[in-house]
């Protein structure tokens, strides 16, 4: 894997925006909003499980996979402080985060166990996040309208999620994750990370007396169902994580390529050195 770059997002968080700031399309604000109050959560969640794997790999793995995993969490921590920013101003809206107390208890049961399985499930919703930011990234017209901030700030994530798709399955590997173990948690997260994502959806919508409105349950029919939509544009790349020779880097990353390279000017670098990856914390 070419090194991780971890870069420092340049556009203002500080500035309120409005309620409907995906274009005034309803659903899709509901939606990237569920998926944004996710992050520092889930996020924080990879990290931990990362390290904790990689701490029982022999030195000389701890070595290999040592960039990639500098790289990872400082990755992640960046999202999950930017994402934050974010998650302030959807709270002083009203909205509330019901998905990550309940992604909080439901971790709470892997506490003691192996933490391969912690590790399963950062890889399996790892692929859940590389396959969004592709598919976001193919269809940018679905940020059209929003806050051109708003808009990068989704970009560069999805770009970065695709950047690091491999590394916690890599390292699942390497600490001699199963198979069966792999597949077992995918399907979970299918359920889990599906479910919790709907049910945040609806009740952001609820909130903003959107639920019922025609046009709510049209954009989600575009946006997930269509040819090519969300759901139906990635059957193929969900089944594909069940194969026994499935590896992250078989799926095309070339639109995050080209989308760091075409937005130099929205970010600066400030490496992946630990001490930088702990700053961002
Ligand atoms: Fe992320
Ligand atoms: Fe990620």
């Amino acid at each position: 894997m070419t090194d991780l770059v971890v870069r420092r997002l340049l556009i203002d968080l500080q500035t309120p925006f409005g309620r409907n700031w995906c274009g005034g399309d309803a659903f899709s604000t509901a939606f990237f909003n569920a998926l944004s109050m996710s992050f520092p959560f889930g996020e924080q969640f990879f990290i931990d499980a990362v390290r904790d794997v990689t701490a029982t790999l022999p030195p000389e793995a701890q070595e290999q996979y040592r960039a990639d995993v500098r790289g990872f969490i400082g990755q992640e921590a960046t999202h999950r402080r930017i994402h934050s920013l974010f998650n302030e101003h959807l709270e002083s809206q009203g909205l509330t985060d019901r998905w990550s107390p309940r992604a909080a208890k439901r971790m709470q049961l892997l506490e003691g166990t192996d933490p391969r399985h912690a590790l399963a499930i950062t890889a399996a919703t790892e692929h859940f996040t590389a396959m969004f930011g592709e598919w976001l990234l193919a269809h940018p017209g679905v940020l059209d309208g929003a806050e051109p901030r708003l808009r990068t700030m989704w970009l560069w994530h999805s770009a970065e999620e695709l950047e690091h798709k491999a590394v916690a399955f890599d390292l699942y590997k390497a600490a001699g994750g199963s198979h069966p173990w792999r597949t077992r948690w995918f399907r979970s997260v299918t359920l889990m990370f599906l479910g919790d994502l709907m049910r945040q959806t609806v009740a952001n919508l609820r909130h903003e007396g959107q639920l019922w409105q025609w046009a709510t349950w049209k954009s989600a029919a575009r946006i997930l169902l269509s040819r090519g939509g969300l759901l139906r544009g990635n059957w193929s790349a969900w089944r594909s994580y069940f194969r026994a020779d499935f590896h992250p880097a078989q799926q095309d990353s070339s639109l995050s390529v080209l989308w760091l390279e075409d937005n130099r000017a929205q970010f600066t670098s400030v490496g992946a050195a630990p001490e930088a990856a702990t700053a961002l914390q």
